[in-house]
């Protein structure tokens, strides 16, 4: 049997994305390891759960900001990806030229609307509420050198309320997540081998 396909998880956040990844690999639903996380903070939750299930991990601080793009790709290259995972990264990120490894995001709207640069976190689902638009929900993309542009793998939807908050809105945008990532990354790795 084949070693499962590699992943390596890219985050500046709590990790919940992560978490939700390393929960489906443990349940035996994802096929795949992650051989390493590169955080660009230290001492976010993120880190702490990339050590609490022993995943090597390397964090990449943002200044120099001229080399900040040079380092998070030589950290990538050091764990040996099939995939990156980007999961609440908050960089751009310069793809350089000849790294051929996908790299997939999840966004918390149904793009292209509401993404672009500023567009994270509750910023979003204020956007979203501030619009009256009655659906929102996430999109799994692959990633290019711009915000939330590259092709769009999957997306799935949920409903806006009238009694909706940001708070509200981003629970049920997080839980179809948890469903919508794992599910693209399956599909895009089963593809990948093919
Ligand atoms: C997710 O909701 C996702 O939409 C965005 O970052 C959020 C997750 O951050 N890309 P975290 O995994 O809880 O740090």
């Amino acid at each position: 049997m084949s070693p499962p396909p590699r992943l390596v998880v890219l985050l500046s956040g709590t990790g919940s994305t992560l978490q939700n990844l390393i929960d489906r690999i443990c349940a035996g639903t994802l096929e795949a390891q992650i051989t390493g996380v590169v955080a660009s903070k230290p001492g976010i939750l993120g880190v702490e759960r990339a050590r609490k299930a022993n995943i090597p991990y390397t964090v990449v601080e943002k200044k120099p900001a001229v080399t900040f793009g040079e380092r998070t790709f030589d950290a990538i290259r050091l764990y040996e990806p099939d995939l990156v995972v980007l999961a609440g990264w908050l960089h751009l990120l310069q793809i350089p030229p000849g790294f051929r490894t996908p790299i997939v995001n999840v966004h918390p709207s149904l793009l292209p609307a509401f993404g672009g640069p500023g567009m994270y976190g509750h910023r979003v689902h204020e956007a979203v509420l501030a619009s009256g638009a009655k659906e929102s929900g996430c999109t799994v993309h692959l990633v290019d050198d711009t915000y939330d542009t590259g092709p769009i793998l999957l997306q799935r939807s949920v409903p806006v309320e009238s009694s909706d908050t940001a708070e509200s809105l981003a629970a049920k945008v997080q839980a179809a997540e948890r469903e919508a990532y794992p599910e693209a990354i399956a599909k895009l790795l089963a593809s990948a081998s093919r």
